[in-house]
């Protein structure tokens, strides 16, 4: 991952550039690492203080009290107090740390107390699948919708009403940031709209589980991707699907021929960062 872009920086010939970029970036990184080397001793000294100062105290005491506590009692504090300390330093250190550790445990914990999406399995599926087939016409409209991305966000889509009638083409024309994602978005439900509703062939898609409503509506996004995994694993990724499906769907977008050049067919590892396809074959 740190290698990809390097034909690019060297074709613009950006090389010093990136050198001073990645300087600055390590001496950030050693600032850091320094000063919590230098904290760590410098509270590692403190302690040593503190572990003088009461083992002192606690020694003049046994001076002072000689003679009324017996000898071998007072070996025994000392022993022992001098332990004590010791490991009192030791923890303090192990907590501190143990804290810097765990802001990977917080994160998690945050990600659990995530609102949760809807359900992904309702009711009306079972009735919409066997009686007919949801959906079977492919009507859309949106009943004067707004959404925002965020509570505290501006409405991306404010008030749209439309009807788009079954079977028509339809494009959506809008400068950059006019909300033409948005739309898309609402429609998949990944975010929920704040006011009115969205139905698909008359049923209101909130009140449908979002396997179903997902599975149902095909998209083509604005930039291709492809998931780590196989090239399989990215055309079936619930394996539904035998090999001769995928392999007669590559053959009508004429990609079969490429993929079984590959040494390991559709087997072969795919990411982001490997270029086994160019733009357009994604
Ligand atoms: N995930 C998000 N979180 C917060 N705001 C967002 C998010 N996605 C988009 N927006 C905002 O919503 C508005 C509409 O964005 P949207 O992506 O729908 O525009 P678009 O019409 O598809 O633009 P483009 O033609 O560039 O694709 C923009 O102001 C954008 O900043
Ligand atoms: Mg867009």
């Amino acid at each position: 991952m740190v290698l990809n872009g390097l034909v690019t920086i060297r074709a613009y010939r950006k090389i010093d550039y990136f050198n001073v970029n990645c300087m600055v970036e390590n001496e950030k990184s050693a600032n850091v690492t320094f000063t919590y080397m230098i904290a760590n001793r410098w509270i590692g000294v403190r302690f040593d203080m503190a572990v003088v100062l009461i083992t002192g105290i606690a020694a003049s005491l046994c001076m002072a009290s000689r003679g009324y506590i017996e000898a071998n009692m007072l070996t025994f504090s000392l022993q022992n107090l001098t332990d004590v300390v010791i490991h009192f330093s030791v923890s303090i250190r192990m907590i501190a740390e143990l804290n810097n550790f765990m802001t990977a445990s917080q994160r998690i914990i945050g990600y659990t107390e995530l609102d949760l999406e809807d359900e992904l399995v309702k009711q009306l599926d079972t009735k919409l699948t066997e009686n007919q087939e949801w959906p079977g016409k492919g009507g859309i409209k949106f009943e004067n919708v707004t959404m925002s991305y965020r509570d505290t966000l501006e409405p991306s889509v404010r008030n749209l009403d439309f009807e788009v009638q079954p079977g028509m083409k339809v494009g959506i024309v809008g400068r950059t940031g006019a909300g033409k994602s948005s739309i898309l978005q609402i429609l998949f439900r990944l975010v929920d709209p704040l006011e009115g509703k969205c139905l698909i062939d008359g049923i209101d898609i909130s009140t449908i589980g979002l396997h179903l409503l997902r599975k149902k509506i095909a998209y083509i996004p604005q930039s291709p991707f492809l998931i780590q995994g196989t090239i399989r694993e990215n055309l079936d990724p619930f394996e539904e699907k035998t090999d001769t499906e995928v392999w007669e769907i590559l053959k009508q977008v004429k990609l079969d021929e490429h993929i079984s050049a590959m040494k390991e067919g559709l087997l072969s590892k795919c990411s982001e960062s490997n270029n086994l396809f160019s733009m357009g074959q994604k």
